[in-house]
Parts: structure tokens; C-alpha cells; sequence
């Protein structure tokens, strides 16, 4: 794991932040101190959630993309590796905002403006501290390109389960097929396998963070989901766990 060799103020002071919204970023969720306001927990009012998400993970796209620019050039292949699976992320994301997803809602100002800086953030500052990548690939790396691709292949038949819901009718339904017979939000799931595949290509302590922050948010909004199916449809499947089959 790499941590910062410089432990000067600055990074003290982003770590200690950075590592505190991490860890409480979940719980801030569930208990509605920093709650997400978009999709079934919107307000009502605010971005159009095409428009909000676009630009949410299209900027990342970016970040990622100026922050390399300095070492891409000659960079070994665990650095083009790990650039490269953050760049197909968000821009797998830009994609499904842009032609999988069907949308219903808004994103609230507020919600949209800490998203926005924490992805950015997120993207670019991996990206950057990928100047000091693993020397070779080796086996960490490769069970981590195996767990990417595999979350991002879940994740992406997740969505379009979703999407597909809305062919005929508007509105919310009771999903079906999948992992969705098993759990709420099993697109989660496959998110956070595809992250840990970039923590274990990374392997740097703010991408350990930036994963930990993304276990306890996604935990506390499964969680969340699957009490908000269950007030509107009474007969949502008793059996169905938040996020992982039979497990949570
Ligand atoms: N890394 C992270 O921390 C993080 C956090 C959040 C999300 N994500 C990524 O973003 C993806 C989407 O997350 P999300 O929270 O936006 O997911 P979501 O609330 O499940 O919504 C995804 C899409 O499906 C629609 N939808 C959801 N449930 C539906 C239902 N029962 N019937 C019909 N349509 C339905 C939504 O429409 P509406 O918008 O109208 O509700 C939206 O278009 C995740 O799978 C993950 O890849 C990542």
C-alpha cells in the first residue's frame, strides 16, 4: 500500500477530513444528516437527473484524463492499467446516463454539488498519485482486472434490467431477473467489486478511502431501498436482501 511519504499539514489536514467523511459518509446517509436527494429519495426539485449525471461523470472523465498527462507518456503498464480502468468507469457511466438509464427525477442543487466534487476529486487525485504505481503486474493485479471486469459486466446488466422496466409503463416497478430476484440493488454490489478491482491495482491509502467511503454510502442507500420498496409494494419479496444474495 502506498501512503503519502510527505506527511506535511495539507495532507494531514485532507487525510484526516477525507478520512472521516469515508468512514461516517454511510451513516450520514442513512440517518438523513448528508442525505443523497436524487432517483426515489429526490425532492422533487432541482438538476434534471440526465443532465446532473452527465455532468457528474463526465468530469471525472476529464479529471482523470489532465491529471495522467504528466507521466502517460511513458507509463509502465500497472500505471496504463489503473488509468485505464478509471477512465472506462466514469465513461461507462457518461454512456448509461446517456443511452441505458431511463430517468424520472431531479437531483437536488446541494446533493449534485457534493457529488460533483467528490467524484472529480476521486478520479484526479488516483489518477495523479498513480505517478507512483506496483513495479510489475502481479497476482493482485490480475485478481483485480478480473474483479473490474466482472463488476462492470454485473453492473451494467443490472442497469439495463432497470431501464428495461420502463419500456412500457412509467414509474417504479418491482424489479425482476438477474440478481434482482435475490437483492435490492445488486448493481451496487457489482459497483463496489469493480472498485475494489481499482484498489487493488492502485493500492494507494486514498483509494482505500475513496472504497470505503463508496462501501458505506452504497450499504446505507441499498438498505434505504429496500424499506422504501417495501412501504410501496406490499408484496415486495420478503426474501430479498440489500445488496448481496443471501448475505446483506
Ligand atoms: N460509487 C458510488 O459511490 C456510487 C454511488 C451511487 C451510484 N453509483 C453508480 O450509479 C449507479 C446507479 O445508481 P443509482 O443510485 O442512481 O441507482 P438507482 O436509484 O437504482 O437508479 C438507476 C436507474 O434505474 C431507475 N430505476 C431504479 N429503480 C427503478 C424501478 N424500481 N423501476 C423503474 N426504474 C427504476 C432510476 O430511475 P429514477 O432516477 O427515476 O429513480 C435510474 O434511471 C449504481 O449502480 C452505481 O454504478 C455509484
Amino acid at each position: 500500500m502506498f501512503f503519502p511519504t510527505d506527511w506535511n499539514l495539507i495532507n494531514i489536514l485532507f487525510y484526516s477530513v477525507f478520512g472521516i467523511f469515508a468512514v461516517l459518509l454511510g451513516f450520514l446517509d442513512y440517518f438523513e444528516v448528508l442525505a443523497m436527494r436524487y432517483s426515489k429519495f429526490s425532492t422533487g426539485k432541482g438538476v434534471p437527473s440526465r443532465l446532473g449525471m452527465f455532468i457528474l461523470y463526465f468530469l471525472p472523465v476529464i479529471t482523470t484524463t489532465v491529471f495522467a498527462l504528466p507521466y502517460l507518456g511513458s507509463a509502465s503498464l500497472p500505471q496504463w492499467l489503473v488509468f485505464a480502468a478509471v477512465f472506462i468507469h466514469f465513461a461507462k457511466r457518461t454512456y448509461e446516463v446517456l443511452f441505458v438509464h431511463n430517468y424520472s427525477g431531479t437531483m437536488q442543487p446541494f446533493t449534485f454539488v457534493i457529488i460533483v466534487v467528490t467524484y472529480a476529486l476521486i478520479a484526479g487525485l488516483i489518477s495523479s498519485l498513480n505517478a507512483q504505481a506496483v513495479a510489475t503486474v502481479d497476482a493482485l493485479s490480475i485478481i483485480g482486472i478480473v474483479l473490474f471486469v466482472i463488476g462492470q459486466i454485473g453492473n451494467f446488466y443490472h442497469h439495463k434490467l432497470l431501464a428495461d422496466l420502463r419500456k412500457n409503463a412509467e414509474g417504479y416497478h418491482i424489479p425482476r431477473g438477474g440478481w434482482f430476484e435475490q437483492a435490492t440493488c445488486p448493481h451496487y454490489f457489482f459497483e463496489l467489486l469493480a472498485w475494489l478491482g481499482i484498489l487493488l491495482l492502485s493500492r494507494h491509502f486514498f483509494t482505500l478511502l475513496a472504497f470505503v467511503a463508496m462501501l458505506g454510502y452504497l450499504s446505507a442507500r441499498s438498505f434505504k431501498t429496500r424499506q422504501w420498496y417495501q412501504k410501496r409494494f406490499p408484496d415486495y419479496p420478503k426474501e430479498r436482501k440489500n445488496m448481496i444474495p443471501f448475505v446483506f
